[in-house]
């Protein structure tokens, strides 16, 4: 695994003092499990709850797809930036997929970095 991958926070990866940070930091991806072809369909990602302050809070979130068959994944679908105090992480996304993949969200926390989650999505 490539060094920044490794420093990626999973359910399965989180050990030791991380275990009891899992449920505050995993995104959380609600998405249908099929879709139409070049159908536009909703995505919401959200972390939480999760401390909301200057101090400590959700500063961003990246979703990403991994195309089947797409020589280099892979895709940035967006990337979402959260004011501390004003805004929570949570967002909802209005997406288009021709191919089957799979949906990768990252959160990060400013005390407890990157922790990802994913999602299969089949087109149809
Ligand atoms: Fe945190």
């Amino acid at each position: 695994m490539s060094e920044l991958g490794s420093l990626i926070y999973t359910p399965q990866r989180a050990s030791g003092e991380a275990v009891s940070k899992v449920e505050s930091h995993t995104p959380r991806i609600q998405a249908p499990d099929k879709v139409g072809k070049n159908t536009v369909f909703k995505v919401r990602v959200e972390v939480g709850p999760h401390p909301n302050t200057v101090e400590h809070s959700i500063r961003w979130i990246e979703l990403y797809f991994k195309e089947e068959g797409r020589a280099f994944n892979p895709i940035l679908l967006g990337r979402f930036v959260f004011e501390p105090v004003y805004a929570e992480p949570a967002v909802e996304v209005s997406l288009k997929l021709g191919k089957s993949g799979k949906l990768i969200a990252v959160a990060y926390c400013n005390l407890h970095g990157l922790w990802e989650s994913s999602k299969d999505i089949k087109v149809e």
